[in-house]
């Protein structure tokens, strides 16, 4: 088999690096000639952990290869994967599909017949029917097929969520569409994989529904949280309490900042678009979408609180910038509300992040970036941990309380336990937990 994935961002560089190793020949495409020659020099644009020893090996072993030239890369291809980039649209919330259809295009046009287009960026109900209108008439002359291929990766653990996934969707427009896209799948068959084929429509829209749900789901104990705040209930023990219950489920029970991220705020905002397009309004993710933007923006409120109610001339440190731990992924992070908010009530920010500094500092001005936590503490009036790195979970506490000036902590997170952080003197303050 042979593949031409367009696009290197995230998605197209970690599924062509996989499929690859699956043993099938695969070219990525991308017109960034700087990324391109990045990628043929070894180098990984992005941070995903095991991602540049797969695409070492796999290009040393002569399966994959970078290339900025579609036709070259689509000639031969049993099957296009369409991984670029969808922004949401300035001004309505729709996810930009410039980039979907103009590679559609491009691959209709350089692609020999028998080809199928697959779409793995995650696109809107509708998108991979259009992606065939567009086909038939850039070349009606050839046999087109499409399929909606959406991807379940997380950053952090894309990797081992791509060679042993919970399940696979296909949607297809034909049966010979059907059977590449089962031969390309064929390894995770051995490992008993549920592979689910359906329309185009139905799965295109159980990649929103399911990351739809997952914000629901956070969100809701989110609330859950604040009301535990309230009453001096524990959130922790309620998650557990309910996750237990087998149509619940423990995971993605972890109250927090709000979530973030380059998937879950986008595809939300697109979803209910959609759904309202449609006359058929989806108003639990309505709400969703209002309450997490709101969570985010009142953070700073409750660790200005915590601090005694002004942060005026004080310093700060924050730990964590990036929207969750295991990727230098700014996008949508809470920090980006956190930490100018903070600012704006007059303090000094201290910051350090394993691997989003360079990100950070693209988008948060006048921080100081410290090169380690305890740099970062140095001084400072309070301790922020906004995002759950493991190498802030063993923090020598006896080393923060000397270099903190005040032994203040608000840990977004949970990562610490109250009552020792009590003991060990300190006002800690967490989320939906008595401290
Ligand atoms: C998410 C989905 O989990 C993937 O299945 C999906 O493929 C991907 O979006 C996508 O659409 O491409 P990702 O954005 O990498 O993956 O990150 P998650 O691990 O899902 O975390 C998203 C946000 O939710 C983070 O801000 C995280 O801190 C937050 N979160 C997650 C919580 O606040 N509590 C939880 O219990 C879990």
């Amino acid at each position: 088999m042979r593949i031409a994935m367009i696009g290197t961002g995230y998605v197209g560089l970690v599924s062509g690096a996989c499929f690859s190793e699956f043993g099938t020949e695969v070219v990525c495409v991308d017109r960034d000639a700087g990324k391109i020659d990045r990628l043929r020099a070894g180098e990984v644009p992005i941070y995903e952990p095991g991602l540049d020893n797969l695409i070492a090996s796999n290009v040393q072993a002569g399966r994959l290869s970078f290339t900025t030239s579609l036709s070259e890369g689509v000639k031969g291809a049993d099957a296009v994967f369409i991984a670029v980039g969808t922004p949401t649209r300035r001004g309505d919330g729709h996810a930009d599909l410039t980039y979907v259809y103009q590679a559609a295009r491009e691959i209709s046009a350089a692609a020999g017949s028998g080809t199928v287009i697959v779409t793995k960026s995650t696109v809107p109900v509708g998108t991979g029917r259009k992606v065939g209108e567009i086909a038939r008439e850039v070349a009606p002359q050839k046999a087109l097929h499409v399929a909606s291929n959406p991807e379940f990766l997380r950053e952090g653990s894309a990797i081992n969520d791509f060679m042993r996934p919970d399940r696979v969707v296909i949607g297809t427009d034909s049966d010979h569409a059907r059977e590449v896209m089962h031969a390309l799948y064929r390894p995770l068959y051995l490992i008993e994989t549920p592979v689910i084929f359906t329309e185009l429509e139905t799965a295109e829209l159980t990649k929103y529904a399911a990351n739809a749900f997952l914000a629901t789901k956070i969100t809701f104990i989110n609330e859950i949280a604040d009301l535990c705040e309230s009453v001096g209930a524990n959130v922790h023990d309620v998650a557990r309490g309910i996750g237990l219950d087998g149509r619940i489920g423990r995971k993605f029970l972890h109250a927090g900042p709000g979530y973030g991220g380059s998937c879950f705020p986008k595809d939300t905002l697109a979803l209910v678009r959609t759904a309202e397009e449609a006359a058929a309004p989806l108003r639990i993710v309505e709400t969703v979408v209002a309450v997490n933007d709101a969570r985010k923006a009142r953070m700073a409120e409750k660790v200005i609180a915590h601090c005694g109610g002004s942060l005026d001339g004080r310093t700060v440190a924050v730990l964590g910038l990036t929207f969750k731990p295991n990727t230098d992924d700014m996008r949508e992070a809470p920090s980006l509300s956190l930490v100018p908010a903070l600012q704006r009530a007059g303090a000094t920010v201290r910051a350090f992040d394993p691997e989003g500094m360079d990100e950070a500092r693209k988008s948060l001005s006048d921080v100081v970036y410290c090169t380690n936590a305890y740099e970062a503490m140095e001084g400072a009036d309070a301790l922020v941990i906004l995002t759950e790195w493991n190498e802030f979970r063993n923090l020598d506490l006896d080393r923060a309380k000397q270099l903190l000036r005040a032994p203040v902590v608000a840990d977004l997170r949970n990562i610490y336990d109250p009552a020792e952080m009590a003991a060990a003197g300190f006002h800690y303050d967490s989320i939906g937990r008595p401290s």
